[in-house]
């Protein structure tokens, strides 16, 4: 692998930042194969040496995986001229790693996002032919059926010509406002919420709550986020 700079390797653990690991590295507490090293503008293939800050093991992963919690009012984008994005919420060493968000929340949609620098996983997790499942919790205004159950189950077809595939619709509970939580296998722009408005049932409020096998993190407050751990990276490239 090309060699980096021993703060960019420090730093894209997440657990210190840059300037973190300049001071441990002036400290005298950054080793290489065993021997301190003094300046954090050396170089090296981080994972051809054994790396250790504060007499901690470095862990180097060449890709970085976050779950981020989303609040509404944030844009699904790395970058936008006029409004706040989901970069917004991260600290500026994660910023410098070249992140995007794998797929798009509406605005207003909030809940289960991941952010990657991986492109070849991000993007077959979104291909149309993985059909990897998405869980979203949502209130409608008026009153779920089961014959809307039936519809999302047969696949419905959207006044605007879009084909659904067939998806699920479970009710939680039925009032004048209901709640669902509805999956789907595809991710069209405004999907969940184009099918509910064509049951005549329009969306107050979406949240994604599982994305595949990984659920929502319920100890991660909105707008905070954390690294995935081996295992839930394992578990999503088992999915494809
Ligand atoms: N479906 C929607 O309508 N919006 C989202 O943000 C996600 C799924």
């Amino acid at each position: 692998m090309e060699k980096q700079r021993l703060d960019k390797i420090i730093a894209s653990t997440g657990k210190w930042s840059r300037k973190e690991a300049k001071e441990l590295t002036r400290r005298g507490l950054v080793t290489v194969d065993g021997f301190a090293v003094r300046s954090v503008e050396e170089k090296f293939d981080p994972e051809s040496v054994k790396i250790s800050v504060n007499g901690e093991a470095l862990f180097y992963r060449r890709y970085t995986w976050i779950m981020l919690n989303k609040p509404a009012g944030y844009l699904s984008a790395t970058e936008d001229g006029r409004g706040k994005t989901v970069m917004d919420l991260l600290p500026q060493d994660l910023r410098r790693q070249e992140l995007f968000p794998v797929g798009r929340l509406d605005k207003d949609t909030e809940g289960l996002l991941l952010l990657t620098n991986e492109g070849g996983l991000a993007h077959a997790l979104l291909s149309p032919r993985r059909h990897v499942d998405k869980v979203y919790y949502t209130r409608t205004a008026g009153r779920l059926t089961e014959e809307d159950c039936q519809a999302f189950a047969a696949g419905l077809s959207l006044e605007d010509g879009l084909q659904c595939l067939p998806a699920k619709l479970e009710l939680l509970s039925v009032g004048e406002v209901s709640e669902a939580h509805v999956t789907l296998r595809e991710g069209k722009f405004h999907q969940a919420k184009r099918m509910l408005a064509a049951r005549g049932k329009p969306v107050l409020y979406l949240e994604r709550v599982q994305m595949g096998n990984l659920p929502l993190d319920l100890g991660l407050s909105r707008g905070s986020f954390r690294f995935l751990t081996e295992e839930e990276i394992e578990g999503l490239r088992a999915l494809v």
